[in-house]
């Protein structure tokens, strides 16, 4: 009897998924990230900046809102992605690096990939193209 209840119950297990098979690319298919497109200041991150960032850290409401850290427009922007290494605080804040408030304030992180085309901008000298 021990052996009959035994039996029923590991058939019990594989029935409901204890020895399923699954293929890891079949279950986490990762969203792609294409970072070899060309990422510019005006038509990349500025987007980012203005869909994240610039409630709190424009021209108009930095002092109230951000701060007092201003990142509307190239100008400024580019002070805090040189006021450290690997793309100073503007890059630590969004990769929440512990040296760095992470950004954006009381928000998600950004997506990775997003991260990843910010952090190609930097790589390429943070130009203002
Ligand atoms: C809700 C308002 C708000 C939003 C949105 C926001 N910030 Fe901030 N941010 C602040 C405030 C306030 C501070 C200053 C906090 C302090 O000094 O304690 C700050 C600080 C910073 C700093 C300085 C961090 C440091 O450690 O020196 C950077 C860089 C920064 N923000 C970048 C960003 C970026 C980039 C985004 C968008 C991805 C963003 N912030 C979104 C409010 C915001």
């Amino acid at each position: 009897m021990k052996h009959i209840i035994f039996s029923l119950l590991v058939i019990a297990a594989v029935a409901l998924g204890g020895c399923r098979y699954d293929k890891a690319d079949e279950l986490y298919v990762a969203t792609p990230c294409d970072t070899s497109v060309s990422i510019t200041f005006s038509a990349y991150v500025t987007g980012v900046v203005n869909d994240n960032c610039i409630s709190c850290h424009s021209n108009a409401n930095n002092v109230s809102l951000g701060g007092s850290i201003n990142l509307e427009g190239y100008d400024n922007l580019i002070n805090y992605v040189n006021d450290g290494p690997d793309g100073g605080s503007f890059m630590g804040a969004i990769t929440h690096n512990p040296n760095y408030l992470a950004m954006p304030q009381n928000e998600a992180k950004l997506d990775d990939c997003t991260i990843l085309k910010l952090q190609k901008w930097v790589n390429n000298g943070a130009q203002n193209n």
